[in-house]
């Protein structure tokens, strides 16, 4: 049966799931982005050549596959554009390859500037990427955001436009006490990208039923991660769109009948940048030495990451939220050099020992993380393909995780190239 498949990241983002989704891409149709917009940083390594995108699908460099940006996606026209001329330098047909959904809704410059203003007035900043995502998804849902279908008319485009920085501009002034945002700065430079995005925008969940119809298989590839999801996270600290498998069909248009598989992206150990709670966060040499092996720097902000153990108590909260089919362990290698490997099994919580992540999420904050050892491998993974090649203490931490999270694992990452990697199951 042709697969239909989501992927997802466990944690808060940056698992490396750029580098799966180029590398299953081999073997799909087309690759789907849902939710989330250029806050998203997907490394990918080829033979040593490092792309990183932001918006545009990780399938992009190869032939014979579609990129769609779909419904669920905020595009800032500008920095949608800015990637297209990056690649399209690079030699990649971008033009053949991509397509945009006529009802994602555009950032504006004045998104950024409320996101940074907010960012710089609230106590408990979230720490954003700054790149207007928030304030953006905030017009969405009160039906007052601009889409990339308004491009098509461009007299509505400037009406709509002057009415939303009106308000913009009133919050600004007023409420944050910072400069406004120039109208005619936004409107020439929408009007001039209009041009080179309408010939991408599309009827996508047109394309996605005929596609599915020609059994065609697809990626959906998620951005950010399950604790930075709106509903589900470590709220207030989390992104502000839905980040797990469930979005895939509200941000593409893509019935829920026609996904069939949902793979899981989790590291061999935890990362997180921006603010909010963080139980197995290291803030000893072990946590330097994960961000250092690790290169654990974020690839679009390039904020240093917070690090920390595994924790198996979110995983397996992230395996039931997405009903994930397998996991893929990434980075596995930044553990290779570690005497000892920890994972969080339990947490206290005052006197109570916790299976399950607290019912209020900022009592994770409170949380005491319970850790089993298991013991190092001390030796380098990165040239092994094959699972029983790989040392028998890696092969027990994988096993465990298995166990715990009651999942199979398909895929392990162990180095930044498309081709450090061991497959053990067929996806798509
Ligand atoms: P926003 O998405 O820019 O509003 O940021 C909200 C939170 O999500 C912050 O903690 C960011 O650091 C985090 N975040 C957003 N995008 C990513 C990502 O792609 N990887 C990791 N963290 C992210």
């Amino acid at each position: 049966m042709t697969k239909t498949v989501i992927i997802v990241g466990c944690q808060w983002g940056d698992e490396g799931k750029g580098k799966i989704v180029d590398r299953l891409t081999e073997y799909a149709k087309a690759v789907v982005r849902f939710q989330g917009g250029h806050n998203a940083g997907h490394t990918l390594l080829i033979q040593g050549k490092k792309t990183v995108l932001r918006l545009i699908p990780s399938g992009i460099l190869h032939a014979g596959v579609e990129c769609l940006i779909a419904n669920g996606v905020v595009i800032s026209p500008e920095a949608l554009i800015q990637e297209i001329d990056e690649l399209i330098q690079q030699g990649i047909p971008v033009y053949q390859r991509l397509k945009l959904s006529a009802t994602s809704p555009i950032i504006l410059a004045s998104h950024i500037a409320l996101d940074v203003a907010r960012e710089k007035t609230t106590e408990n900043a979230i720490g954003t990427t700054r790149r207007g995502i928030g304030p953006a998804y905030e017009d969405k849902v009160a039906r007052r955001g601009l889409r990339l279908c308004d491009f098509f008319d461009s007299k509505q485009l400037l009406k709509k436009l002057q009415a939303l920085l009106d308000y913009h501009n009133f919050l600004l002034r007023h409420y944050y006490h910072m400069d406004e945002c120039d109208y005619s700065q936004i409107a020439d430079s929408l009007l001039q990208i209009r041009e080179k995005l309408l010939p991408l925008i599309t009827d996508i969940p047109t394309l996605l039923a005929k596609y599915h119809q020609d059994n065609w298989p697809i990626l959906f590839e998620g951005a950010q991660g399950t604790f930075l999801d709106c509903d589900q996270g470590t709220y207030p600290f989390v992104t502000s769109s839905n980040t797990i498998a469930g979005a895939a069909s509200t941000g593409s248009g893509l019935g829920i009948r026609h996904f069939n598989y949902v793979l899981g992206v989790s590291k061999a150990y935890s990362t997180r940048v921006g603010n909010g709670p963080f139980p197995t966060e290291l803030f000893d040499q072990e946590g330097e030495i994960l961000r250092v092996r690790g290169q654990e720097y974020g690839s679009v902000t390039k904020r240093p990451r917070r690090c920390g153990w595994l924790d198996s108590v979110l995983l397996c909260r992230a395996v039931q939220l997405n009903s994930i089919s397998s996991l893929c362990i990434t980075k596995l290698d930044v553990l290779d050099e570690m005497e000892v490997i920890k994972i969080c099994t339990a947490y206290r919580l005052g006197k109570q020992v916790l299976q399950e992540p607290p019912l209020h999420p900022e009592n994770l904050a409170n949380c005491v993380p319970l850790y089993e050892e298991h013991p190092g491998w001390k030796s380098s993974t990165t040239p092994i393909r094959k699972f029983s090649a790989l040392p028998i203490n890696a092969q027990r931490y994988l096993r465990r995780i298995e166990t715990l999270t009651n999942t199979p694992i398909s895929i392990i990452s162990i180095g930044a190239d498309r081709e450090e990697t061991i497959m053990l199951d067929k996806i798509i």
